[in-house]
């Protein structure tokens, strides 16, 4: 049987990235995006990225721009959205995809943070449509979170696991549909304590960096925090829990000193200044070594 032919939507900064996975796992990959000049570059994009690599060049001519929204989609068994974090937007696309694609074609959203029931409750078939949460850059980083709603089968669940795990990512089923997943609450509680802990004076946030990266984020890519609650004791770790939590940052809303580096106009690389100050060079070094870390990864995955 034929691989999935997929319609990426939006050729930006994630659309791009998505497009190269499938199409380098062997499907047919149309893209849509409304900006002419980001269809215009797509190809060369993708391309420079799999030389990067050291893929297979010819994934890129799996590829086809397309100008036009239900062109791009009308073949399509899985349609994928990666346009602006916009609600209003979003629900307008789908409804304008919905009457160009048969119906049971799969409709997924790259949303990062915006409920998925909240941009398909328009639908009218609204069984087939999902989350899908890629993370940047959607090549380097091997997970996407499936997300489902209250309406979605459990076919098209099964349909959206495979097609991932297939094209070498590796997927992770979300039940419900809560506020940032699981990937983003995790990586978000792991933040509020570290803002909380330079706020209350206990360390600066270079510490507070060094402590995670020196010692517990050594193990994270191969030791999950329930892996390592096994590992030391459920019974260790409920004694922790016990001294520990009632001490922990559990504000329901931002943290005040956040708020005010935004207030101040220090929002981090954009400005130079944020926790710490930041030169061009400083900021160029350091994207250059997740880049270099996030590649070495999947070398050796
Ligand atoms: N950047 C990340 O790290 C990241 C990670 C996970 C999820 N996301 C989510 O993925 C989505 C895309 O983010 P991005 O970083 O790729 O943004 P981006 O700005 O790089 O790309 C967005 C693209 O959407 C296009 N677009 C705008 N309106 C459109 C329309 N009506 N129809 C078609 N295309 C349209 C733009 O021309 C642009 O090319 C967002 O929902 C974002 O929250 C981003």
């Amino acid at each position: 049987m034929s691989k999935p032919r997929i319609a990426v939507i939006g050729a930006g900064l994630m659309g791009h990235g998505i497009a190269q996975v499938f199409a380098r796992a062997g499907h047919d990959v149309t893209i849509y995006d409304a900006a002419q000049a980001s269809l215009d570059t797509v190809k060369a994009r993708i391309t420079a990225n799999l030389k990067d690599l050291g893929d297979d060049l010819r994934a890129v001519e799996r590829v086809t721009p397309v100008a036009d929204l239900g062109a791009a989609v009308r073949d399509a068994d899985y349609v994928v959205e990666a346009v602006l974090e916009d609600l209003a937007l979003k629900q307008k696309l789908f409804a304008e995809i919905e009457p160009h694609v048969r119906p049971d074609t799969i409709l997924a959203s790259n949303t990062s943070v915006i409920p998925i029931t909240d941009i398909m409750q328009g639908l009218k078939r609204r069984e087939r449509a999902l989350g899908t949460h890629w993370w940047n850059p959607p090549f380097l980083v091997p997970l996407v979170e499936v997300i489902e709603t209250q309406w979605t089968t459990p076919e098209a669940v099964a349909f959206t696991m495979k097609l991932h795990a297939e094209a070498g990512k590796r997927p992770a089923h979300v039940k419900k549909d809560v506020p940032g997943f699981i990937g983003n609450r995790l990586q978000h509680a792991l933040w509020r304590e570290a803002v909380s802990l330079v706020e209350n004076g206990i360390c600066d946030a270079e510490t507070v960096d060094t402590v995670i990266k020196a010692a517990f984020g050594r193990r994270l890519a191969v030791l999950g925090p329930l892996e390592n609650a096994d590992m030391v004791g459920t019974d260790l770790t409920l004694a922790i829990h016990k001294t520990v939590l009632p001490a922990i940052d559990s504000r329901p809303g931002p943290s005040p000193y956040l708020e005010r580096l935004v207030a101040d106009g220090k929002l981090g690389f954009k400005s130079g200044e944020g926790f710490r100050t930041w030169t061009p060079e400083q900021q160029q070094a350091l994207r250059a070594k997740v880049v270099a870390h996030l590649k070495e990864a999947r070398r050796k995955d």
